[in-house]
């Protein structure tokens, strides 16, 4: 009878050896997909990174131009509505910047108070209309003293 429960014994061992060596082989797979999905992870966390990073820098803040920067984003996104048809502040060319300041819509010593931008903010009712470096841009023009220019 020894001779049967060793046989028995290592047939239990062989098999169990099997399954491990089985189970490692699962588990190379699984952490090599796990290290690929990592690396793509990190790579489209990076590019995301560095795309909120280059947004700011499109604008060149230090001078926003009204006639080249400001008028055309109201041009694209804001005359559908705003254009004197009715609903109020007229921003087509060339009376919208006398609108803005006639109608008290900036104010230059609390730009973030300016009625313009403020409207734009999120959960304000022209926030679908302008996108965060649209909003941001306007700032800065309103920051720089909101110059005709
Ligand atoms: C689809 C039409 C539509 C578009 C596009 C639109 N607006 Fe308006 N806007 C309105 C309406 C309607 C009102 C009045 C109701 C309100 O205040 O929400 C209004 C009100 C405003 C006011 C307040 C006016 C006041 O005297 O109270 C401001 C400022 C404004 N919009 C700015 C903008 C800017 C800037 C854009 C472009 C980014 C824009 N709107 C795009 C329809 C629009």
């Amino acid at each position: 009878m020894p001779g049967l429960a060793t046989a028995a014994f290592s047939f239990y061992n062989v098999t169990q050896l099997i399954l491990i060596t089985l189970f490692q082989i699962k588990m190379k797979k699984t952490l090599s997909a796990l290290t690929v999905f990592g690396i793509a992870f990190t790579m489209v966390f990076l590019s995301s990174c560095e795309k909120a990073y280059l947004v700011p820098e499109e604008i060149d803040i230090e001078s926003v131009s009204y006639s080249s920067d400001v008028q055309p984003f109201f041009d694209a996104k804001c005359i559908l509505c705003h254009n004197g048809s009715g609903i109020p502040l007229d921003l087509t060319s060339p009376g919208s910047y006398d609108a803005l300041i006639g109608g008290d819509y900036i104010d230059t010593d609390n730009p973030t108070e300016s009625k313009l931008y403020g409207k734009m903010m999120p959960g304000e009712s022209m926030t679908d209309y302008a996108s965060p470096s649209e909003r941001e841009m306007t700032l800065a023009w309103i920051k720089e003293g909101a110059n005709n220019n």
